[in-house]
C-alpha cells in the first residue's frame, strides 16, 4: 500500500468534493464531462464505497457579464437565462449519473445570503481595501461598463471589434482603457471617464501564508500543471484584486452606499460550494460546519485549468482571511479537450453537447463514461474523436468486458441452470488468478487516491482481460464433458471476477455496474468486499438471466455523427467570411464615362516566373493586341482560359510588372474570401465592344 493511499485512509474523517460550477449561460459538453464531472464523479463515488463520509457538490455558476449579454442579445431578463440552462444541465449531469449529494445555484437565497455575509465579515474585520479610480460610463444608460461592454479597435492588431478585457483576433488581454475608439455596447456611444468606488482583496498580504502552503507544502502530491500555475503567480508578486463591480446582477454588496454594485462573480461562485453544504444540511438535517471547518475534513476541488488561480490563490486567500475555514487539500485540475482537433467552442457550436448525446446514444452513458475517462486530458490537452469513441466501445468495453462477462453468465446457465457451482481444488494458475483477483482493488484505489483515473480505469479493464484471458485458456466447454469437476472451478472463479468487476467498476460505468449487479442477482457490495474471493460470490447462489451490457456501435452511426460536425464546419466557415465593403463615396458620370470598358478575348496565356499569382494575358480588342499582366493565376489555369471573352479597362495607364508591360486591367468579381470570377457578356459580343 502506498503511503499516500494509508495518509488519506488515517488522516480524514470526511470528504468534501467539489466540482466547478458551469455557467448557466449554455448547456453542458464533453468538454466539462471529461475535465471536471466525470473525474469528480469517480472519485465520490470510489469514496462512498470505501464507506467514507463524503460530501459531493455541485451546482449553477448564475452570476457575471456574459449571462447579462446574453440575456440582452435574447430580449429576456439575466434570470430567464439561467433558469433555462440550469435545469437543463442539471438533467443531463442527472442522466449521466453524476451523483452529486446536492445541486445548487448561486441565484438561490441562501448563496446570497452566504455570499453577503462573508463579504460583510471581511469588510468589518478590514480586510478588504477600498479605493475609487476612473471607469468608463455610458452617460445614455447611465451605467458604468464592464470590459466586456465596450469594444475599440485592438492596438496590437487593429482589429476593430476587440472587447475592453481582450482581442479575440490576436489573443491579447487588454484593458478597456488601452482600446483605440472605445465605444459602449449598449448605446454605441464614445463612453466617458467617471469616479467609482470598489473593494479590493490584498492578495499581496497572503503571499506568505500561499508559499508556505502551496510552495512548500504541496510540492509533491499537487499536479505538476497546478503547481507550475501557482509558482508563477506567486512568483510574479500578487496584486490587490478588485472583489466588487458596477453592475445590478449579482449578490448585492451589503453597505451603504454601494448601490448598483455587485460582488464580482469569482468572488461569490466559490463560496456557492459553501452555500450549496448548507443547503444539502438544512435538507438532510444535517450539520454543514464539519465539511468546511474541521481540520479532519479533506477539501477537494476538481477544476478545469483555466480555474487554478481563482481555486489555488483566490478562495483560499478568501478562507484564509475569513478566519474560519480550512483550505483545499488538492486541486486536481485537467487540461482541455479538444473535439476532432479543434478547440471545443460554444459559439461556435464544436461541441458534443450531453443533452444531445442523450437523445442520440439512448442507454449508452457508460460508453461516454468510459471513453472520456481513458482519454481524459490529464496531463495535457487530448482529442476526442468519434473514431476513437467506437473504437473503445467496439474493442474494449464490448470485446473484453462485455464479452467476458457475457460468456461467463450463459455458460453458467447452461452448464448449471444459473446455480454458481462449487470451487473444487485450485491448480497453480487457479491460485495464481484468485490471488491477481484479489489485488485489483487495493491497485485501482491507490491510482485513484492519487487522482490518476485514466490508469485506474486501464486497471479496471486489465481486470476484464485477466477473466477473459482465464476462461480462454481454460477453455472450459472443451472439456465440460470430460472433466465436470474441473469445470464447476473454472466456473466459480469466473463468476467471482464478474462479481469484483461489478464492484470495482462502479465509481467508473454506475449504469453498468448496476445492470451487472441484476445479473448476477445481488445486491452493490463495498469496495473492501473484493479484498478476498471468500467474500464475493457464494456456492448455490442463483443468477439471472444474462442481458447485453453494451452493443456493438456500427460505421453508420459514428459517420453519422461526423457528419454532424462536417455541417457545423461548413456553416462556420460560411460564417467567417467577413461583411460587405460598405460603398464607396459618390461620384459624378463624366468620372465614370472617363473609364474606357471593353469587351475583349484572351488569345494567349502564361505564368509570370517566380510568382504564384499573376499570368501573362495576350487579348484581341479589335483594336490592337496587347498584353495584361492579372493576378488570377491562384484560380484559372493558363490553359483554362484561352478564347474566354473579358470585361477590359482599356485606357488605364500602362505600368511594368515584373518586367513585362501591362497595358489595362480586367475586371475581375470577388466575394468575399477573396476568390475571382470573371465577368462574360451572355451573348458573344466583337472584341473592342464597349461597356456602358
Ligand atoms: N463558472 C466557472 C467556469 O465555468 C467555474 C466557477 S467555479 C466556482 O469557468 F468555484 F467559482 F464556482
Ligand atoms: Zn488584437
Amino acid at each position: 500500500m502506498s503511503e499516500s493511499f494509508q495518509k488519506s485512509k488515517k488522516e480524514f474523517r470526511r470528504y468534501t468534493v467539489t466540482s466547478a460550477l458551469p455557467y448557466a449561460n449554455g448547456p453542458v459538453h464533453i468538454g466539462h464531462l471529461a475535465g471536471v464531472y466525470v473525474p469528480s464523479d469517480i472519485y465520490a463515488r470510489y469514496l462512498r464505497s470505501r464507506g467514507r463520509d463524503v460530501l459531493f457538490i455541485g451546482g449553477s455558476d448564475e452570476h457575471g457579464v456574459p449571462i447579462t449579454i446574453k440575456a440582452r442579445k435574447e430580449n429576456v431578463t439575466p434570470q430567464d437565462v439561467v433558469d433555462k440552462y440550469h435545469y437543463m444541465i442539471k438533467d443531463s449531469f442527472e442522466k449521466f449519473g453524476i451523483s452529486f449529494d446536492v445541486y445548487s445555484r448561486t441565484s438561490a437565497a441562501i448563496h446570497h445570503e452566504t455570499a453577503s455575509t462573508f463579504f460583510k465579515k471581511l469588510f468589518d474585520e478590514g480586510k478588504l481595501q477600498e479605493k475609487e479610480n476612473e471607469q468608463f460610463y455610458d452617460e445614455e444608460n447611465k451605467q458604468f461598463l464592464a470590459d466586456r461592454y465596450i469594444t475599440g479597435t485592438c492596438p496590437h492588431c487593429s482589429y476593430e471589434k476587440a472587447y475592453g478585457d481582450q482581442c479575440e483576433n490576436c489573443g491579447t488581454s487588454l484593458s478597456a482603457t488601452d482600446l483605440i475608439n472605445p465605444k459602449s455596447v449598449l448605446s454605441g456611444n464614445k463612453p466617458v471617464m467617471k469616479r467609482t468606488k470598489h473593494w479590493y482583496l490584498p492578495l499581496q498580504d497572503y503571499e506568505p501564508m500561499l508559499r508556505k502552503w502551496i510552495l512548500e507544502g504541496h510540492k509533491n502530491d499537487w499536479k505538476s500543471n497546478v503547481y507550475g500555475q501557482c509558482k508563477s503567480w506567486i512568483d510574479q508578486g500578487l496584486q490587490p484584486r478588485a472583489v466588487t463591480r458596477d453592475l445590478d446582477w449579482g449578490v448585492k454588496v451589503p453597505l451603504e452606499g454601494a448601490e448598483g454594485k455587485v460582488l464580482y462573480v469569482w468572488f461569490d461562485a466559490p463560496i456557492g460550494y459553501i452555500s450549496a453544504t448548507r443547503e444539502w444540511g438544512e435538507e438532510n438535517n444535517r450539520e454543514w460546519e464539519p465539511y468546511w471547518k474541521s481540520k479532519d475534513s479533506k477539501l477537494v476541488h476538481f477544476i478545469g485549468k483555466d480555474n487554478i488561480v481563482f481555486h489555488c490563490i483566490i478562495f483560499p486567500s478568501m478562507l484564509h482571511a475569513e478566519g474560519s475555514y480550512i483550505l483545499p487539500d488538492n486541486v486536481p485540475a485537467n487540461e482541455f479537450l479538444n473535439l476532432e482537433g479543434d478547440k471545443i467552442s460554444t459559439s461556435r457550436n464544436w461541441a458534443v453537447w450531453l443533452h444531445e448525446y442523450l437523445e442520440e446514444f439512448p442507454g449508452q452513458q457508460d460508453v461516454l463514461r468510459y471513453v472520456l475517462c481513458a482519454a481524459a486530458p490529464e496531463t495535457k490537452d487530448n482529442d476526442f474523436t468519434w473514431k476513437d469513441f467506437q473504437a473503445r466501445n467496439n474493442s474494449e468495453l464490448l470485446a473484453i468486458y462485455g464479452n467476458f462477462v457475457n460468456r461467463t453468465l450463459v455458460l453458467t446457465h447452461k452448464y448449471y441452470d444459473g446455480k454458481v457451482p462449487a470451487r473444487g481444488q485450485l491448480t497453480a494458475t487457479d491460485k495464481d488468478t484468485v490471488s491477481q483477483i484479489s489485488r485489483y482493488p487495493e491497485i485501482i484505489a491507490n491510482s485513484l487516491e492519487n487522482y490518476r483515473f485514466r490508469e485506474a480505469l486501464s486497471e479496471l479493464m486489465n481486470l476484464a482481460r485477466l477473466g477473459n484471458k482465464y476462461l480462454t485458456d481454460n477453455e472450459p466447454w472443451k472439456i465440460f464433458k470430460t472433466s465436470p469437476e474441473r469445470v464447476e472451478t473454472i466456473m466459480n472463479i469466473s463468476l467471482q471476477i464478474c462479481t469484483s468487476l461489478a464492484i470495482l467498476s462502479e465509481p467508473f460505468l454506475p449504469f453498468t455496474a448496476q445492470k451487472l449487479n441484476n445479473m448476477l442477482g445481488i445486491e452493490p457490495m463495498m469496495w473492501d468486499d473484493t479484498g478476498s474471493i471468500e467474500n464475493l460470490m457464494p456456492e448455490g447462489h442463483m443468477i439471472n438471466k444474462p442481458g447485453f451490457l453494451f452493443s456493438k456501435i456500427e460505421d453508420e452511426t459514428i459517420q453519422q455523427q461526423i457528419d454532424k460536425l462536417i455541417n457545423t464546419r461548413k456553416l462556420n466557415e460560411d460564417k467567417d467570411i467577413p461583411e460587405n465593403e460598405p460603398f464607396k463615396k459618390d461620384i459624378g458620370f463624366d468620372d465614370f464615362l472617363n473609364m474606357d470598358l471593353r469587351i475583349a478575348t484572351i488569345t494567349g496565356a502564361e505564368k509570370v516566373a517566380k510568382t504564384k499569382k499573376l499570368l501573362k494575358l495576350t487579348l484581341d480588342t479589335g483594336n490592337d493586341t496587347r498584353t495584361v499582366v492579372s493576378g488570377i493565376a491562384e484560380f484559372y489555369q493558363p490553359d483554362q482560359i484561352i478564347g474566354k471573352q473579358v470585361v477590359l479597362l482599356a485606357n488605364l495607364q500602362p505600368k511594368v510588372i515584373r518586367g513585362i508591360e501591362s497595358h489595362g486591367m480586367i475586371l475581375m468579381a470577388a466575394n468575399n474570401k477573396g476568390e475571382l470570377a470573371f465577368l462574360h457578356p451572355d451573348k458573344v459580343i466583337n472584341n473592342g465592344g464597349l461597356i456602358s
